[in-house]
């Protein structure tokens, strides 16, 4: 049988969180650990894609055979991936991208004083929501829905709002879902609308569903 579906295809894969500085040794973050950016990479590599991974900081070793361009801050993330939008068939963004950064970071280490301590956040550019913008029609956009509330309308609006082919919604107060473990209970949910809600699966069995349901998206709109 011939597990090469995605031979001669660019996938380009974001994940992990992004850390936004506060000071040279402080940073606003989130609880993303790469677990299902990381198995999408692999399960793509495996099928024969050639993948670019763009990281933030992460403890997980590069699946074999794929390129890993690492990063820190949204900025930066942003950059990277689009230094290569225009030369890849599939974007996955399994990133959790901070929303906010600090207006602006101390060039100093904050000092503890008695008074109360305000930061300025402000936002920072929704890069999965440019890319739909740029989107090709042979480009496929893949996003994920990270909710706590709400769920299918929050994702399907998404969907909508950054112009994607399809969106992998997970409720992450689930026990079996969400940051740093290692499953994941979502729903995919389609451009035309259709939702297909997945069981409790390892963030691997995820990731290889995931990968087959993009190679029948690519089959079926050429
Ligand atoms: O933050 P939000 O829940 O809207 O994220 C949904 C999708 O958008 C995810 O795929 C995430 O990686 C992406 N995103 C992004 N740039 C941002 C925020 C989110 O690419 N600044």
């Amino acid at each position: 049988k011939n597990n090469q579906q995605l031979s001669g295809k660019r996938v380009l894969i974001t994940a992990a969180g992004t850390r936004e500085p506060i000071d040279p040794v402080r940073y606003i973050g989130n609880r993303s650990s790469g677990k299902m950016g990381y198995a999408l990479a692999e399960a793509a590599a495996v099928r024969g894609a050639e993948v670019l991974l763009v990281s933030g900081p992460s403890n997980l070793a590069v699946p074999p055979g794929i390129t890993v361009k690492r990063v820190e801050t949204a900025a930066q993330m942003r950059d990277a991936v689009l230094a290569e939008f225009d030369n890849v068939d599939i974007v996955i963004k399994a990133a959790a991208v901070a929303d906010y950064r600090p207006e602006l970071p101390s060039e100093q280490k904050i000092k503890k004083s008695d008074n109360t301590l305000t930061i300025t956040l402000i936002k920072n550019p929704d890069i999965l929501r440019e890319l739909g913008e740029k989107k090709k029609p042979h480009q496929l956009l893949i996003g994920f829905a990270a909710e706590t509330q709400d769920l299918l309308v929050h994702a399907r609006e998404k969907l909508i709002k950054k112009n994607l082919d399809l969106i992998v919604a997970n409720d992450v107060t689930l026990p079996g879902a969400g940051f740093n473990i290692d499953t994941n209970i979502v729903k995919l949910i389609h451009k035309n609308g259709d939702i297909e809600e997945l069981p409790q699966l390892s963030k691997k069995q995820v990731a290889e569903i995931l990968i087959d349901k993009i190679y029948a998206m690519m089959t079926k709109s050429t």
